[in-house]
């Protein structure tokens, strides 16, 4: 059987809480497979923080870069300031292993309402790649002159034809293996000065795909098309921050934030990649056992397919799905059901090949 190292960050609040099921899930499934985990594990959060002062050790990307794919919860909580925690751990991650796809499908799932009225025969079901590198969140002129009258706060965004190429070109090569067509999320109206030049490094990739339909959308339309037309989506590609704001956008027309899964891909292989859900930390429900793992158990089956292991990762989806039909589900989708009780759904459908209906008692 094959041996996978995983380095294992679940980091603070519900991440710490989602994260234990998952690796149970994965454990399961893997058995199955040929597929053996060796769990690195790391308390890196901001309660190391607080003890140590650094987010992670000095030598931390060292020991992540020994592993072969990295699966984290979410950093962040109350006491740390966001910047400590995100420039401490989670962006280093990303840049330091070349993560520069974020994929984060928006698929509506079966036993989910989605909360918009969707059409007859409306499906959700459409890919947004996020250029996670560059962009928006850039270390470049970021100041802040904080404290005195003339306070002011700047930051230069940064896009490099390398970085959106390569994000445009990994959006055009799945929308060409679906067979759709590629929205492109702008702001091309010449107010923000990047987007002009987006946009033609798209086209100019484009041409390399030419069964491939490419549309701008400005990103202010294009948000009120993911609530009232989502269906006409297949892939999305966007720059780093509105590919964020979009997919929180996503999460919630699929139902819950808490069920959206997230791949932070080195797609040579030459680093680990990330998963991780789209959520965060959550400190307003920590603690009390409700968390939603969905995301995180859907984020680890995008671990298996980026594994090669399509099968065990459409396994654990399909015991997703089989979970949520049979209506075993946390209070943000409506549930009475506890983390615990989703995810021994999860795994009961993928030991015994169906869920318990006892457990759907909501
Ligand atoms: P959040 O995603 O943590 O929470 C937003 C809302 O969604 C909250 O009401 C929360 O209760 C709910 N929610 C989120 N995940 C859920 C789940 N699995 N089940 C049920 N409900 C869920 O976003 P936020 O409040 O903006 O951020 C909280 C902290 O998390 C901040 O410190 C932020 O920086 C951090 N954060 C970290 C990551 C990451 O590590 N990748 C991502 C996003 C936010
Ligand atoms: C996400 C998060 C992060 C991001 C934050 C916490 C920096 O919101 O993964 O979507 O914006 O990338
Ligand atoms: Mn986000």
């Amino acid at each position: 059987s094959r041996k996978v190292t995983v380095a294992v960050i679940p980091g603070d609040g519900i991440g710490t809480e989602v994260m234990d099921p998952t690796l149970r899930i994965l454990e399961e499934v893997g058995s199955r497979h040929g597929l053996q985990f060796a769990w690195q594990h790391h308390d890196w959060s901001c309660e190391h923080y607080t003890r140590t002062g650094r987010m992670m050790p000095e030598d931390g990307l060292d020991q992540l870069a020994q592993a072969d794919q990295i699966l984290l919860g979410a950093v962040g909580y109350p006491g740390v300031p966001d910047h400590v925690s995100l420039w401490g751990l989670l962006i280093p991650i990303r840049r330091t292993f070349r993560q520069y796809i974020n994929l984060r499908p928006v698929k509506l799932m079966p036993g989910i309402e989605s909360p918009l009225r969707l059409r007859d025969g409306q499906d959700i079901d459409f890919v947004v790649v996020r250029e996670n590198n560059e962009g928006e969140y850039s270390e470049v002129g970021g100041r802040m002159y904080r404290g005195t009258p003339e306070e002011f706060a700047v930051q230069e965004s940064v896009f490099t034809r390398r970085g959106v190429e390569r994000a445009a070109r990994y959006a055009l090569e799945l929308a060409d293996s679906r067979g759709g067509g590629l929205a492109s999320a702008t702001k091309s109206n010449g107010i923000v000065h990047t987007m002009p030049f987006w946009d033609q490094v798209v086209h100019e990739t484009a041409k390399d795909f030419p069964g491939v339909h490419v549309r701008d959308y400005h990103i202010d339309a294009l948000s009120a098309l993911f609530v009232l037309d989502p269906g006409r989506f297949d892939v999305v590609v966007a720059s780093n921050l509105f590919g964020d704001i979009l997919t929180d956008l996503g999460a919630a027309i699929i139902g819950s934030i808490g069920i959206a899964p997230s791949g932070n891909l080195n797609p040579e292989g030459e680093f680990p990649s990330m998963f991780e859900p789209v959520h965060g930390s959550a400190p307003d429900i920590a603690g009390q056992g409700i968390a939603n793992p969905l995301g995180q158990i859907w984020a680890a089956s995008m671990m298996l397919d980026h594994l090669g292991h399509e099968r065990a990762g459409a396994e654990v989806l399909a015991a997703v799905e089989a979970t949520l039909v049979a209506g075993v589900k946390t209070p943000d989708l409506g549930g009475t059901a506890t983390t615990t009780e989703v995810a021994d759904a999860v795994l009961a459908h993928l030991t015994t090949g169906r869920v318990d209906p006892g457990a759907a008692a909501t």
